[in-house]
């Protein structure tokens, strides 16, 4: 029998691409999606890629009676947990919804999974919990900073709540992914980032430049001590993403306790590197304007893989070229939301 995991979130971005990794790597998924970032139309573009059938159910992290009927229903070998909410200007205008909703639903699902004797968990945090980086590359020792946004903090939150689990329970077997950027879609087009409203993110906004849905796109600061003056982050394609949570559940399996990897490349890119990269796969120009600094954005921050590499067998190995290639694909099969 094929073992069976949990994808809250498994209607978004980057867990309806871990839907299809896991489906291709032979287990069976359960989908727990409350639709408010997420669509069926994605999980049944899911079964698509991978002509395989998944269980999707419409819920909530948050209600105990829905998360109580999976657990008994189904045999499940490990929850992989991206369901939450990741706007960081949202997150400081209502700061207690995203509490309430990424650290308290945590805590719900943790309850259940307790309950259910489900003790394997692969946690989506955030390089966003290193704050402004004392160095980069940043590894996992590196001191998580003092974070600018109640977003960093719900992710910071989640990671203590999962120290304290494991610390207090040695059966727990746990994974915390701390992704740097990602970026790029499935290569099939047929799932991808689809921001509602105008996009926080730089390569969703620079995607709907190019397709004339947005006029400019605004560089946020060309005075940062960078080569080029604009910030400089990690980019990393969905799709390693992906492959990095079946690598780490892999991993926890062998080893209990809690266990923190950077997911990210170790490779840095500019704003306007980005933005070239996008116009050669494209082969459409960008139109930017320079703007102020956006508040609570930092020079650069870009990852020390190593700790992965070695721990994970896992690396990410698609390029730039790649990841832009694959979001003007998934771009072109888009429909404007807003
Ligand atoms: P997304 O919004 O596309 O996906 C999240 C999914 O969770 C959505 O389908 C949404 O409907 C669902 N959801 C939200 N709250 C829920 C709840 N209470 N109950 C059930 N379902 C709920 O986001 P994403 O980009 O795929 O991010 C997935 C995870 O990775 C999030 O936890 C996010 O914070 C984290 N993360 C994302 C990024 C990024 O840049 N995309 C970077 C680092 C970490
Ligand atoms: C990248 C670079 C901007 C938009 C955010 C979250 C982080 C994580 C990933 C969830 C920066 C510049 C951007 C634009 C721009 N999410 N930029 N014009 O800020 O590194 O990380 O998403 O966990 O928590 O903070 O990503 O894509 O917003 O910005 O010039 O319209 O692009 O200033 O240098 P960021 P981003």
């Amino acid at each position: 029998m094929n073992k069976k995991v949990l994808i809250t979130g498994g209607a978004g971005y980057i867990g309806s691409h871990a839907a299809v990794t896991f489906l291709e790597a032979g287990y069976d998924v359960v989908i727990l999606d409350n639709f408010s970032n997420g669509s069926a139309d994605t999980v049944r573009r899911v079964e698509d890629i991978s002509k395989r059938g998944l269980r999707l159910i419409e819920g909530d992290i948050r209600d105990k009676s829905c998360l109580h009927q999976i657990f008994s229903e189904n045999e499940v070998y490990a929850v992989l947990h991206f369901a939450g909410l990741k706007s960081v200007a949202e997150s400081v205008s209502d700061p207690l919804r995203y509490y309430e909703n990424n650290v308290a639903g945590t805590v719900f699902l943790c309850e259940a999974m307790e309950e259910a004797n489900v003790r394997r968990l692969v946690f989506s945090s955030s390089a966003t919990v290193y704050g402004d980086p004392v160095e980069n590359p940043v590894s996992e020792r590196c001191l998580t900073g003092k974070l600018s946004s109640p977003y960093g903090r719900s992710k910071s939150m989640v990671e203590e709540v999962l120290q304290d689990i494991a610390a207090a329970k040695p059966a727990w077997h746990i994974a915390i992914l701390r992704y740097f950027n990602p970026a790029g879609a499935h290569p099939s087009g047929l799932i991808g980032e689809s921001p509602n409203g105008p996009p926080n993110n730089l390569i969703p906004y620079i995607s709907q430049v190019a397709a004339g849905w947005r006029d400019v796109l605004r560089v946020f600061g060309d005075d940062y001590p960078t080569p080029d003056g604009t910030g400089v982050r990690d980019y990393i394609h969905v799709q390693d993403l992906a492959e990095g949570h079946l690598s780490a559940l892999e991993a926890i399996n062998k080893r209990a306790g809690l266990h923190i990897w950077n997911l990210g490349t170790g490779r840095g890119y500019s704003v306007l590197e980005v933005i070239r990269a996008f116009e050669i796969a494209s082969g459409r120009s960008i139109n930017f304007e320079i703007e102020r600094r956006r508040l609570g954005d930092v020079a650069e921050c870009w990852a020390d893989p190593t700790k992965a590499q070695m721990e994970l067998n896992w690396k990410a190995n698609r390029s730039l070229t790649e990841m832009m290639t694959d979001a003007w694909r998934w771009q072109k099969n888009s429909l404007p939301s807003a």
